[in-house]
Order: C-alpha cells, then sequence, then structure tokens
C-alpha cells in the first residue's frame, strides 16, 4: 500500500477528499431519526437506535471509519450472501442452482412461496438461505460445519472481527415458526439435498450464521473482498472464487434489499445487502467495499439511514453502474 501510494497508484488517489465527502455524507445522515429497529426478538429490540457506524475499504487496503464502527452486530441477513458466496465456491453455480433459482420473489423475504418449478427463487430470501445452507460442507456434523462456517468468514474479513451471539441464536431459534413452516413445506416439495435427514440441525445451522456477529470495520474488508473479485484485500488471499463472486455481486443487485431491490438498483445502481439488525454491505466492483450500521429501519426492513447513505454517495459520485 505503502509503494503504491509513493507511486500514485493508488485506486483512489484523492484519499483525503474522498473521505471528507464521506464524511459530509455521514453527519448529514446522523440527523435522520425516521424507521423502528426490529423487535421480533428481545436481543434486537434493545439495540440503541442511535448507534450509527461507516467503515469503507478499498480494493488496495485503503481504510477509513466513521462513528460507532467497532460496535459488534449480528449478520442476520447478510450472511445469506457470503453464505451462497462459500457454497458456490465449494460447489459450483450449477450444483448450487439446481436447488435454488436466481429470479427476484417479489414477495416478502420470508414467504411460503416457491418458484414455478418448485424451488426456492434466490438464494437472498430466508426459503433459498435454507437450502443453500443446508448445501453446505452437508457430510460434516454441525460443529464441524460452524467452525468451517467461522473460518470462512474470518477469512473473507481479513482476520478482523468475527464473534457469535449465542443468546440471538437462542432467540432466533425460539422464534423460528415461520421458518419451520418454510422448511417442512420445502421438504414435502423435495427442495433440501438428500444428505439433509433432519430439519432441525438444518435450521439450527441457518439461524447460527444469521447469529454472527461482526463490526462496520471488518464487515467492510469483506465486502471490499467482493468488491476485489474475491480476493481479500488486506491478506491477498483468495476466498471467494471468480465466478461465484460475480454471481452474488449480481444476486444482490437484484434481490439484495428485500422488496425495495428494484426501487435501490434503479436509484444506487450497486450490489448491496441489508439484515434486520441494521446492517449494509454496499459494493462498488474493483474500487471499495462499504458497510453501514444503524438499527431503525423502513417498512420494508431496510437501515434508514443506510438507504439515505446509498442516494446521497451516488448524487455526490457517479458509481451507479449504469
Ligand atoms: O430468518 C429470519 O427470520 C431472520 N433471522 C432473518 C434475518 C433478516 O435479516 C431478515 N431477512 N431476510
Amino acid at each position: 500500500l505503502i509503494t503504491r501510494a509513493l507511486q500514485n497508484e493508488l485506486i483512489i488517489p484523492s484519499w483525503q477528499e474522498f473521505c471528507q465527502h464521506i464524511k459530509d455524507i455521514f453527519l448529514k445522515c446522523r440527523d435522520i431519526t425516521d424507521g423502528k429497529v426490529a423487535t421480533y426478538i428481545p436481543q434486537l429490540s434493545r439495540v440503541d437506535p442511535n448507534k450509527w457506524g461507516v467503515s469503507i475499504c478499498t480494493v488496495d487496503g485503503q481504510r477509513a471509519s466513521w462513528g460507532d464502527c467497532k460496535e459488534p452486530f449480528c449478520f442476520q441477513s447478510i450472511s445469506k450472501a457470503f453464505n451462497y458466496a462459500i457454497a458456490a465456491s465449494e460447489l459450483g453455480a450449477d450444483v448450487v442452482h439446481s436447488y435454488v433459482g436466481q429470479e427476484p420473489s417479489g414477495r416478502l423475504f420470508n414467504e411460503i412461496c416457491l418458484d414455478n418449478n418448485d424451488k426456492p427463487h434466490n438464494p437472498m430470501v430466508n426459503s433459498g438461505a435454507i437450502i443453500v445452507t443446508a448445501l453446505i460442507n452437508n457430510k460434516l456434523n454441525l460443529a464441524d460445519r460452524f467452525d468451517s462456517m467461522i473460518n470462512a468468514y474470518r477469512q473473507i474479513a481479513g482476520g478482523e472481527y468475527i464473534g457469535f451471539n449465542n443468546a440471538v441464536f437462542l432467540s432466533e431459534r425460539q422464534t423460528a415458526d415461520r421458518n419451520y413452516a418454510l422448511s417442512y413445506y420445502m421438504k414435502e416439495k423435495k427442495c433440501f439435498p438428500p444428505e439433509t435427514t433432519n430439519l432441525t440441525d438444518a435450521l439450527d445451522f441457518y439461524f447460527q450464521l444469521c447469529s454472527l456477529e461482526t463490526n462496520c470495520e471488518a464487515l467492510s474488508v469483506m465486502a471490499a473482498t467482493l468488491a476485489n473479485g474475491g480476493v481479500c484485500p488486506i491478506t491477498e488471499e483468495r476466498c471467494v472464487k471468480n465466478r461465484p463472486c460475480r454471481d452474488v455481486l449480481s444476486l444482490m443487485n437484484s434481490c439484495g434489499m428485500y422488496d425495495y431491490s428494484g426501487q435501490f438498483s434503479f436509484h444506487v445502481g450497486l450490489p448491496a445487502k441489508s439484515g434486520v439488525s441494521g446492517n449494509l454491505m454496499i459494493v462498488i466492483p474493483n474500487l471499495v467495499g462499504i458497510a453501514i450500521w444503524s438499527p431503525p429501519l423502513d417498512l420494508l426492513g431496510n437501515s434508514v439511514r443506510g438507504v439515505a447513505f446509498c442516494k446521497e454517495l451516488i448524487t455526490r459520485f457517479n458509481f451507479h453502474t449504469y
């Protein structure tokens, strides 16, 4: 990084100026007080709604952060993007997509519905995500599967903070009627791989991955790994294969923001994934990964400040893909 800086070869040469813009956007969005934190589990309902963090990491490893960038939050639905990238890196796109589609569902993320082929619509809705997690290392026992996933997450994060929130896991498991209903429906429709013989185990693994924790700093490195074609910019290690990296960004672009994905793609034009903890990851391919955390959500389940941040970003920079 230092050599590149001295040779004036940084991907964002006017770093101070760029960071000043991000800071301005950060301060502007801090004034927004709309939205409500998720209340379906006590652990999320107790989070301070004023928390506000932003971190950025470029594909050549320049870093900056503002606000509550070291405070932990759980991945929730952002895990769906990484689970897919890891599963597709291991098994290949063809195997994964023999179980799950690529089409936006046009329905709520946890709705009990399948596509015309009786497959979940895509890996970013609950049904698809449950099937994707059921494909990962499914010949191993649960403990080894968990170990291998947390290690894969840590590798993508360049060794930065990835933890596990057991209270969130236990709560998720206790309020899981919809996910059980979804899974029994999918079992009836033969959506699961043959290795899945126990739905409780399959769902526990899915809840465990939703309950992994990170912070804005680490999540920005993970986003930057996706921006960098699957190679972590901090360690220069390849953690996601080329093709799954491209594919996960396509899916994030079309399905990453719940039922706001079409509008987000229209207005912002960047691949992104949000989670119910108020986290949001945005990938600007070949440039920078951005991680945002602000717990209050809009009616569609996206972080209010997060979406406002993205819109403001696009008014200042021509990052919109189209
Ligand atoms: O499965 C659930 O209901 C939640 N834990 C999913 C988390 C989330 O962010 C909502 N997602 N799509």
